[in-house]
């Protein structure tokens, strides 16, 4: 299983969702290393990426190790989305990913994210515009509808691929759902009869059970992992290992999730500097933990820890005696 995105060939169909505050260039790349399809950015928005606001310009920083890599973004003024996209593009993005799929309040309430899906028309000068405006393939991302009475993905894909998108990603949730309920794997497979652009299904994979359940209901080309890569960064590597041979490849064994997690560490730290990477690490060392001996109390102990010296201890002391 390959997927084309206009030139650009995936040799695994399993991509990292990007998420705001998790798939920063420290984790895309780990995932990256580790095995992916492809790795999107956090959420950049437009208006901020036009004024060149430097926490929006840190974001879209990547590594040559990420690509290719689409970075995303949202907004609800076209020609601002165009300006944006050319920006990105000129910065080295090789994929422009629209989001029509973010429920947060702030975003919605600006009219961008999934409150486009309620406005077709809008949603549809947005698409034109920033297809025009650059010579990388544009792809999109988007949830099932509004709400329950308004599920129009299969009507907005179409409309999308008309536009030039390359790729549509579809969230089995609608807006109004925002993390609620589960998935609806089975309604994708609308949106994958309605065009002929690849389709990836989104939401709830967290085994890779998960994953290949999600492709038979959906008919789905690929597969969007996002909170099942949490402390996972080998999670991507293991679907797309078994969709191609069959076989489950184990997770890593201690020591190498030990080192992994130091080393996760250590990029957070060089990406962000100390101050403001010891806290965006709490999380990431926290997430590797779950589900382990003994973790509640490491993961309390995570999150008090304000130096990173103290935190490579902390580490040490948590994973030897599971080596
Ligand atoms: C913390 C967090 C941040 C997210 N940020 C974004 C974002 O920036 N852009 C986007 O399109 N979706 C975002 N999402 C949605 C995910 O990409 C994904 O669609 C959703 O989490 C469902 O997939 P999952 O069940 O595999 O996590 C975010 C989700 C989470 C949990």
């Amino acid at each position: 299983m390959t997927i084309k995105i206009d030139t650009i060939q995936l040799e695994m169909p399993v991509i990292l969702a990007p998420m705001s505050g998790v798939t920063d260039m420290p984790f895309r790349r780990l995932v990256k290393r580790m095995g992916a399809g492809l790795v999107i950015s956090e959420m950049i928005a437009s208006q901020a990426m036009v004024r060149q606001v430097r926490q929006t310009m840190k974001m879209i920083e990547k590594s040559p190790e990420e690509l290719p890599m689409a970075v995303q973004l949202a907004g609800c003024e076209p020609q601002v989305m165009a300006e944006a996209a050319r920006l990105n593009e000129d910065l080295g993005a090789q994929i422009i990913d629209i989001n029509m799929g973010c429920p947060v309040k702030k975003v919605v309430n600006g009219h961008a994210g999934s409150s486009l899906m309620r406005d077709e028309g809008l949603a549809a000068r947005i698409i034109e515009a920033t297809v025009k405006a650059v010579k990388v393939p544009v792809t999109l991302k988007m949830r099932t509808g509004w709400d329950d009475n308004s599920r129009n993905a299969p009507n907005l894909a179409k409309i999308a691929e008309d536009c030039g998108v390359k790729m549509i990603t579809i969230h089995g949730r609608t807006r109004c759902q925002l993390y609620n309920g589960r998935a609806d794997w089975a309604f994708i497979r609308r949106v994958k009869e309605a065009v002929k652009v690849p389709v990836i299904g989104n939401g709830d994979v967290i085994s890779v059970e998960d994953a290949t359940t999600l492709l038979e209901q959906s008919g789905a080309d690929g597969v969007m992992v996002g909170r099942g890569c949490y402390g996972r960064p080998w999670f991507i590597n293991q679907i797309g290992h078994y969709l191609k041979t069959g076989k489950h490849l184990p997770d890593p064994d201690m020591a190498i999730q030990h080192q992994t997690v130091k080393n996760h560490l250590d990029d957070i730290l060089s990406h962000y500097g100390i101050a403001t990477g010891i806290k965006i690490a709490r999380k990431h060392v926290g997430w590797y933990s779950k589900g382990l001996n003994n973790s509640t109390d490491y993961r309390v102990a995570v999150n008090r820890v304000e130096d990173p010296p103290t935190m490579h201890q902390l580490i040490d002391d948590f994973y030897k005696p599971l080596i």
